[in-house]
């Protein structure tokens, strides 16, 4: 697998996509609850876009008129028939085993790190201690 930068973190708020497209496919990224997920901005049932999905929680009901959300945000819910995916890996609610969505690996990291070019000039650690300076060789 290739690694692609798609954005700054601060482009995409929280609750927000961005649609990319990396090498031919268009890509939805989300971030969600301070994480980040992408997945194939496309439906498995008939193709809706899911950059217009809604974000909606997990609902589940361990008894009559008992019902528990969880997970708020990370189930997408297609805009054309309401087909609902989790976003952490693409998998579909109703048949996970057979129906989902292609997911990709997602990292944040620091522009810094990314940023570092093939040559890097040797360095030490350096500390102040009150008013001695100590460089570590
Ligand atoms: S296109 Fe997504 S549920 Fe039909």
């Amino acid at each position: 697998m290739t690694r692609h930068i798609v954005a700054r973190t601060t482009e995409i708020p929280p609750g927000g996509n961005k649609v990319v497209d990396i090498a031919g496919r268009d890509i939805v990224v989300f971030h969600v609850n301070g994480e980040f997920f992408a997945l194939l901005n496309r439906c498995p049932h008939e193709g809706a876009p899911l950059e217009k999905a809604a974000c909606v929680a997990r609902l589940t009901s361990p008894e009559p008129g008992i019902y528990q959300r969880s997970r708020v945000g990370e189930m997408l819910r297609c805009p054309w028939h309401g087909w609902e995916f989790d976003m952490r890996n693409g998998q579909s609610w109703f048949d996970p085993k057979r129906v989902k969505i292609r997911s990709y690996p997602v990292a944040v990291e620091r522009g810094d790190e990314l940023q570092k070019g093939p040559y890097v000039a040797e360095t030490f650690p350096v500390h102040v201690e009150d008013s001695y300076v100590i460089v570590e060789v």
